[in-house]
């Protein structure tokens, strides 16, 4: 009878060793010290724990993936809502000082909710949330701006077209998704084919080092400012702010959106695009968006709608684009149209920070290759007739993307076609849509294997997958051999550099999460 007990008992121990061997729990962190390390210097109003009334509404504010938020996922015992860069240096050195982990959040938009949750049930973990770090500061004179990681995409766009309708900046289409964690991972947009990633247009940036010191461009060495601008969020510090350079922009665009359905020869006009898009003039983006059985060929050309009708005239005859789709307006005003698809909202929507709540998963690839008509057609039949079809989303490369180097950044991926991305969303909360969801995307990823990018299979960091790996520890630090499995997927041969980077400016990894840089294990004998 005395035996059982004994024997639950190694049990138990075993699992707790299993368990804290995944990189993220910190099981001798001591919690109370580190709260009372904070308070000394962060005023209480700003230390948020779960007893205090406004935690989950700070919590909620910018989680932009409910799965991560369900039952089962662990939740900081504390949100640090930062409103001066030295708050986030106590952070940082009570955290050292105390082993807590620190998420840091920025526009909460990560795919994997790696920002704000964790999957660990033993980790305790603080969010360190910049939200309130936004300041933009435009100089007009020579366009640039420097931003606060706490902005919006939609807050920059914003405010450099108030300060001259001719500046432009090159990001995403999501105008709630930060800055902090966009630029930390490139960065692709609508004008990406003309000025390339949003880090290639970073000039300067604020960094808070593993040691809580403040660091800037010609402080930091250019290996960190390398690393920045493209290895992905969490790995090498918390990037304050940025100064990026403004980009020149006509001050009338013209956007289209052509829908055609599978009867109206969609499934033909894909397959000729993935070959045209990518070779358009370098004033023109043109991606496709696959939702409710019909193809969306969405345009933004900087130029005006006489031009478009003839390049398109020029290089897409098949579309039959003509001057009736133009819609003429400011480059701000398209930021609006590329998301909300209509262009008769003030510009003020891009300034509302708060967006709707779903459940997502997405899976994202890189094609090298136009696909064979062929394969579209099963993939269309197979697939995207389900209706729990996610949005496709196909993204052309070309222009400036094909002729900046892979090393340049550490985004490697300079010379697809084009980029393919299975974004799924819904509503529903429960098990079964859940898992409807979650298998058609891993099932096309796993079908398309054949005619996507391979050795490796090349996904871009800000499309963050989980699917691919997570970390391991090894001698207390993130392992390099198991990150690998996923790194080299997300930055090919620049990885090995990153981990060079970190062993450098985090060698006991205090940044880390499920997929951060590891440090480069020293050369053995
Ligand atoms: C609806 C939607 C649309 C999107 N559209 C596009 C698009 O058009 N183009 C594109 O390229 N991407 C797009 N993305 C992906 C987006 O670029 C990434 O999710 C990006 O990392 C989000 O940044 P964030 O600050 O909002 O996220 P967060 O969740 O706050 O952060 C993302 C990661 O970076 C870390 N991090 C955040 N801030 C900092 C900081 N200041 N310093 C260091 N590390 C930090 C976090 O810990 C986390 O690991 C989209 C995402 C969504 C949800
Ligand atoms: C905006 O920028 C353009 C060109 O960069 C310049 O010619 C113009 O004077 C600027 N307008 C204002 C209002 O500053
Ligand atoms: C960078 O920081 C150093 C040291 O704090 C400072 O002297 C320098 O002016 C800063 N550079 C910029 C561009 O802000
Ligand atoms: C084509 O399909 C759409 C919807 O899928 C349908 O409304 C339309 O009637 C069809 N047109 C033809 C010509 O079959
Ligand atoms: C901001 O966006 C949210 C989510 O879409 C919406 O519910 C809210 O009404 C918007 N607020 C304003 C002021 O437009
Ligand atoms: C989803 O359902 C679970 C279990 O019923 C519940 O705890 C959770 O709050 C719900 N979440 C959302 C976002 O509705």
């Amino acid at each position: 009878m005395a035996r059982t007990p004994m024997i639950l008992h190694l049990l138990l121990v075993t699992l707790f060793i299993l368990s804290s061997k995944t990189a993220s729990s910190s099981a001798s962190s001591d919690v109370d010290a580190f709260l009372g390390c904070l308070s000394a210097a962060i005023p209480p109003s700003l230390i948020k724990t779960p007893a205090t009334n406004s935690y989950s509404e700070l919590l909620m504010s910018s989680v932009r993936n409910l799965r991560y938020v369900l039952p089962g996922t662990t939740r900081p015992f504390v949100i640090v809502a930062a409103t001066e860069p030295a708050h986030v240096q106590t952070t940082v050195v009570c955290g050292r000082r105390h082993s807590v982990r620190i998420r840091t959040r920025s526009g909460g938009h990560d795919y994997e909710g790696l920002s704000y949750a964790s999957v660990d049930p033993h980790e305790h973990f603080a969010v360190l949330d910049l939200g309130e770090l936004r300041a933009i500061h435009i100089d007009a004179s020579r366009a640039e701006a420097w931003v606060g990681s706490g902005a919006t995409l939609g807050e920059l766009y914003y405010a450099a077209a108030a300060a001259n309708q001719t500046f432009g900046f090159p990001a995403g289409n999501c105008p709630t998704v930060g800055v902090g964690g966009h630029l930390s991972g490139g960065g692709f947009g609508a004008l990406s084919r003309k000025y390339g990633l949003s880090a290639d247009n970073v000039l300067d940036a604020v960094v808070v080092d593993a040691e809580g010191r403040l660091l800037n461009r010609s402080t930091m060495g250019k290996d960190l400012f390398w690393a920045i601008r493209g290895g992905g969020g969490e790995s090498f510090g918390v990037v304050l702010s940025w100064k990026v350079r403004l980009v020149a922009v006509p001050e009338t665009v013209t956007v289209f959106s052509i829908r055609r359905s599978r009867n109206q020869s969609a499934v033909d006009l894909i397959t000729k695009w993935q070959a045209i898009a990518p070779a358009l003039p370098r004033d023109l983006y043109l991606r496709v968006l696959v939702q409710n059985q019909q193809a969306a060929f969405v345009a933004l050309f900087l130029g005006r709608c006489d031009r478009l009708v003839d390049t398109m005239r020029a290089h897409f005859p098949d579309l039959g684009m003509a001057e009736r789709d133009c819609q003429e307006m400011s480059w701000v005003k398209s930021t609006v149209f590329f998301f909300f698809n209509t262009a008769n909202i003030p510009n003020e929507v891009l300034l509302n920070r708060s967006n709707a709540d779903y459940f997502l998963k997405v899976k994202s690839d890189h094609v090298q290759e136009p696909m064979p008509r062929q394969a579209w057609e099963s993939l269309w039949s197979k697939w995207l007739e389900k209706p729990e079809a996610a949005l496709v989303m196909l993204d052309p490369y070309g222009g400036v993307m094909g002729s900046i180097s892979p090393s340049a950044t550490p985004f490697p991926h300079r010379n697809y076609l084009y980029q393919l991305q299975f974004f799924s969303f819904w509503f529903e909360n429960g098990t079964a849509a859940l898992e409807k969801r979650m298998s058609w995307v891993r099932g096309v990823y796993e079908d398309l294997t054949p005619y996507v990018s391979k050795n490796p299979r090349a996904v871009y960091v800000n499309y963050r997958d989980l699917d691919l790996g997570t970390n391991e520890l090894e001698g207390g630090v993130t392992s390099y051999a198991k990150a690998r499995v996923w790194g080299e997927k997300y930055f090919k041969g620049n990885f090995k550099r990153l981990a060079a980077v970190k062993s450098k400016v985090d060698p006991f990894d205090f940044f880390r999460n499920e997929q951060s840089i590891p440090p480069l294990p020293a050369k053995k004998w």
